[in-house]
């Protein structure tokens, strides 16, 4: 008699059936039913959530994500492992771009409520030029995870000293990577973000999450567009605006502490953004 429960519950939506019908045809009208409840949702998700909008974004752009990511390898196996060749054709903005990198990590360390300063992840290392002036001034030990070997094999050689602080090298992709669960005060994504897809992104801010400790902050720092997402085809990367990024953080349940456009920079450079973000303690 199950089928009368169920016939009796969803009447007033079935109100054409009978219970004759209904005995024969229960499990079909279900099948029926639930697949248009499905589809109503999915319609609905498309509509309502940016998440489905921002994966059709990317791939808009990229004309294939194994191409995409190909292609930023290839361009960086001709990129010196050098300063010069972390920072483009902008060396000059080094400095100004670590002076105001350690002054908005400061706001968020060191204290009751704020990050510790045991261990920090520099995301898309390359050679550790954040490592060295920004976090291994502040962190007893770092970790280096890039996709290139042979600018995490300079490393050692560009820290002048202080290699013996770097905990783990891990040559790997972002979008491969998943951090130890509860192992970094600090997480640091630098100039890499734009490698990875809308999801990969996504899907990398969260696994970030796990490895935060208590207290403990991702900070992304990189380009962004003044409207859109915009391919660069010379080191196949894309620039996001604000609003995209600030979906895919919203998404990854991370709350953003406080947002800072870098000051410094000539007029005619995309504009640089600094995002402290922290895991938002309601979300499981
Ligand atoms: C512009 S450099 C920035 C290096 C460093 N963050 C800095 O600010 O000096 C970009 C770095 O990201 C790395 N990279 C690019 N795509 C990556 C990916 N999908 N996964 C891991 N590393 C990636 C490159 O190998 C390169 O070292």
């Amino acid at each position: 008699m199950a089928y009368k429960g169920a016939h009796l519950a969803f009447k007033s939506r079935w109100h054409k059936t009978d219970e004759e019908l209904c005995r024969h045809s229960m499990s079909f009208v279900l099948h029926k039913a639930i697949r248009n409840d499905f589809f109503q949702s999915y319609l609905y998700l498309l509509e309502k959530l940016p998440l489905v909008k921002l994966y059709a974004l990317t791939s808009q752009v990229i004309n294939g994500e194994m191409q995409f990511y190909a292609r930023a390898k290839h361009f960086y196996q001709e990129v010196p492992a050098t300063e010069e060749g972390m920072m483009g054709d902008y060396i000059e903005l080094s400095n100004t771009d670590i002076e105001s990198s350690r002054e908005f990590l400061r706001k968020f360390i060191g204290g009751v409520g704020k990050a510790g300063t045991n261990r920090a992840l520099d995301c898309g290392s390359g050679i550790g030029r954040v490592s060295k002036h920004v976090l291994l001034p502040i962190f007893k030990s770092v970790e280096l995870v890039d996709m290139m070997e042979n600018f995490l094999a300079e490393v050692p050689n560009y820290l002048q000293g202080k290699e013996d602080r770097v905990e783990m090298y891990y040559c790997k992709s972002l979008q491969e990577f998943t951090p130890a669960p509860q192992r970094y005060d600090v997480i640091w994504i630098q100039w890499v973000s734009g490698y990875l897809t809308d999801k990969d992104l996504l899907k990398f801010l969260i696994r970030c999450q796990n490895g935060l400790k208590d207290n403990g902050v991702i900070i992304l720092k990189d380009n962004v567009a003044r409207e859109g997402c915009v391919l660069d085809c010379l080191d196949s990367s894309v620039i996001r605006d604000l609003n995209i990024l600030h979906s895919l953080i919203e998404m990854s349940g991370l709350t953003i502490l406080r947002e800072e456009r870098q000051e410094g920079f000539p007029e005619q450079c995309v504009p640089v953004w600094m995002l402290a973000m922290q895991k938002d303690p309601g979300y499981s």
